[in-house]
């Protein structure tokens, strides 16, 4: 099964992708993770991923295709994935049809997850994630450990570069002028559930099982 988890930033895509990822054993692709994790590596190519990140803007699409082609050819992706963050420009859309076609997959499902941008901003600012095993919290709506490590690794936590009001705001507008033109590409391949990002984590993990009939 290969499914989209579509919406703005701080829709709690990484959060329930890493839930599916343990139910249905299929990996999260995650491209901001990965160019997250490029950057810390300190090569050059993470310090042009930074580049485009650190401002809030969408890192150009030939490079982001370099790197999801390199991931599907990974082992654990022969089942399917979850795409989460990927993809977010109609060129990036049409290119991963195209590498999914040629092993005789398609995309299953885009659930694209409703969430306000005040919502947003408070679980953005507030978020904390583990530089260790990436796991996702928030301060106060997922809140870590007392002794304020990961709870799954002890891992340390923290803030991420981009994660101020400032440059959420810049992500948000990217999003409406690239991303949410999507809704179209896939509304037309009758692939889009909708689903309220809002509530607890258990709830929004129910209904995105449900929109994915599983
Ligand atoms: P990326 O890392 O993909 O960021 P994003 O899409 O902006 O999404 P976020 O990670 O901020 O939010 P999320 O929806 O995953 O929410 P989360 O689960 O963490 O991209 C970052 C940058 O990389 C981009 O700006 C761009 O520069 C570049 N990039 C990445 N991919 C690219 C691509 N394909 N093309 C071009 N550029 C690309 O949750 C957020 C917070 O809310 C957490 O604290 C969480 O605990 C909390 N939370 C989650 N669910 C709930 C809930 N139900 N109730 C209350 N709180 C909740």
């Amino acid at each position: 099964m290969d499914v989209v988890l579509f919406g703005p930033p701080g829709a709690g895509k990484g959060t329930q992708a890493k839930r599916l990822t343990d139910m249905l054993r299929i990996p999260q692709i995650a491209t901001g993770d990965m160019m997250r994790s490029e950057r810390a590596s300190g090569s050059e190519l993470g310090k042009r991923f930074d580049s485009f990140m650190s401002q809030g803007k969408l890192v150009p699409d030939a490079m982001v295709l370099e790197l999801v082609e390199v991931r599907l050819r990974k082992d654990d992706a022969k089942n399917g994935a979850i795409f989460d963050g990927y993809p977010r420009t109609i060129p990036q859309a049409e290119s991963l049809d195209g590498m999914l076609g040629k092993i005789s997959r398609k995309i299953d499902r885009v659930v694209s997850m409703e969430v306000e941008l005040d919502e947003q901003i408070q679980r953005i600012t507030g978020r904390r994630t583990c530089l260790a095993c990436g796991q996702v919290y928030h301060l106060i709506y997922n809140a870590p450990p007392a002794n304020g490590r990961c709870g799954n690794c002890a891992g340390e936590l923290v803030q991420r570069k981009d994660d101020t009001e400032e440059v959420v705001r810049k992500r948000h507008e990217e999003y409406l002028a690239n991303t949410a033109p999507l809704l179209g590409y896939y509304g037309a391949k009758d692939l889009v559930v909708s689903v309220s990002g809002v509530g607890s984590l258990d709830d929004v993990t129910e209904r995105i099982k449900k929109a994915i009939g599983v």
